[in-house]
């Protein structure tokens, strides 16, 4: 994978100036990775269109190759052709490259154990929102009849003596990635598989929509119960990712904040619907078309909201970041609970830095007790607007938090300077081509 020059890591921003324009948004960064994964369970060749330009969806094609899968991406067209007809066993020195570049290799154990008989599993690597353990990940593999080996210092080697069969499991917390491992690792098992509390998101729903494509009978119940029979073999798939829900509100909080409008091509209603309810509330306008959505600032004050994050259909936690800098600018107090990640709130300190007045709790500030009550987790944010903005020097600490810097230096008076930020190049598609097209003052 390409290294990143330090000296051309860095954007400068001049803010003050209202977003304005029109952006695309293609697929969910947190469906298409797994999509990809999916295609290594059938002997076949599978086509994923709407596939976005980021680095998640080079590591994972980087993994693939590994394996001895033909991988084509077409960025400009968004079309991903994967030919996994036949597989090898990766080196293991090679697959360690690629430690601590993502969270997705995990998912490739069931894959990988139906066609080569083992997986070795590189470190993880992903945002550092939290400690993000992958124990319901290595229950679920275990249930399923895998052996894993953690003894790996560099990684965890799977294996499956006498195949994966289907089992009852259960997720202490709906877990979105632990419900895909399920997914992905009993599709082929034999017998049946219920998995309850599981994760329901509509990238999951989407993934379902891929493997019942490829083959797969999966059912899901109103309860979080998902059910699956295995079958004996699958096909490859053609298939068009979903947008991008994430992204889009990202864009919709931008507008939010520099007081812009902002037309999101490519933006869906249906799975934002929680984000536009939050939206309309803070006082942001929108207009829902066939083709996108668009967002802007209608002028006047903002209003301050109580939120909390959550599981679908909740609103995001992924959502939470970007909007916070809006909630800056709201007038009065604002309450954030975060309940998915215990440690999602280190990016407000910059925003505190450029004037923002932001009070971090470890106390539950929301309607219900969550996992982390009681513990020592600063999880819950006291957001009191409005507050100007001035520009800082800011070094990006993850993905969501990086863009909400992004905005924040937008928002603010005087210039910016905004450190480390291919970390973006994770999951926004050529975010700085849809800042010059926004009007932004960016170097
Ligand atoms: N958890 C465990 N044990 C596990 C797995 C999860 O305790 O084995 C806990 C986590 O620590 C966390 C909670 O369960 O507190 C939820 O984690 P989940 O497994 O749902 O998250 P994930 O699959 O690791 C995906 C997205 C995240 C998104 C979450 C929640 C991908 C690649 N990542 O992570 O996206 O926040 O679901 O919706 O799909 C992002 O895009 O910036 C991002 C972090």
């Amino acid at each position: 994978m390409a290294t990143v020059d330090p000296q051309n890591d860095v954007l400068h921003v001049v803010g003050g100036k209202p977003l304005g324009g029109s952006i695309h948004v293609r697929g969910a960064k947190n469906f298409v990775s797994k999509a990809m994964v999916a295609a290594l369970l059938a002997p076949g060749v599978s086509v994923l269109k709407n596939v976005p330009e980021i680095r998640d969806v080079q590591v994972v094609s980087d993994l693939l190759r590994l394996h001895g899968v033909k991988v084509n991406v077409q960025p400009k067209e968004g079309v991903v052709t994967i030919d996994a007809s036949t597989v090898e066993l990766a080196d293991v020195a090679d697959v360690d490259t690629l430690s601590g570049s993502s969270r997705i290799p995990i998912l490739f154990s069931g894959p990988l154990l139906y066609r080569m008989g083992e997986a070795f599993i590189p470190a993880l690597g992903g945002c550092r929102i939290g400690s993000r353990p992958i124990d319901f990940h290595l229950d679920t593999l275990r249930k399923l009849g895998a052996k894993v080996d953690k003894e790996h210092e560099a990684g965890i080697h799977i294996t499956a003596p006498n195949g994966l069969h289907g089992a009852k499991i259960h997720l202490p917390y709906p877990s979105v990635g632990a419900t895909e491992q399920t997914l992905l690792a009993a599709v082929l098992a034999e017998g049946k598989t219920e998995l309850s509390g599981a994760a329901t998101e509509p990238e999951i729903m989407d993934l379902v929509a891929v493997l019942q494509k490829m083959g797969a009978q999966i059912s899901v119940d109103v309860d979080r119960t998902i059910r699956i029979e295995g079958v004996k073999k699958l096909k490859g798939y053609t298939h068009t990712a979903l947008p991008d829900r994430i992204e889009a509100a990202s864009w919709a909080s931008a507008a939010l904040a520099t007081h812009g409008d902002i037309y999101v091509e490519g933006a869906q209603q249906p799975d934002m619907m929680t984000f536009l309810n939050v939206f309309r509330k803070i006082g942001g306008e929108f207009d829902i078309r066939d083709e996108g959505i668009r967002f802007w600032h209608p002028g006047g004050d903002l209003h301050p909201v109580a939120i909390e994050t959550d599981v679908h259909p909740g609103f995001m936690t992924d959502w939470q970041q970007p909007l916070v800098v809006a909630l800056t600018q709201a007038k009065g107090l604002s309450i954030v609970h975060e309940t998915v990640y215990e440690n999602r709130f280190g990016f407000t300190r910059p925003l505190v830095q450029m004037g923002a007045t932001i009070q971090l709790y470890r106390e539950c500030l929301g309607s219900l007790p969550c996992r982390f009550q009681q513990r020592n987790f600063e999880h819950s944010a006291v957001i009191f607007g409005p507050t100007p903005l001035q520009g800082q020097i800011i070094d990006v600490p993850d993905l969501r938090g990086g863009f909400s810097h992004l905005i924040a230096a937008l928002t603010a008076t005087g210039p910016s300077e905004v450190r480390g930020i291919s970390l973006i190049d994770r999951g926004y598609e050529d975010f700085r081509e849809k800042l010059v097209a926004l009007g932004a003052n960016i170097d």
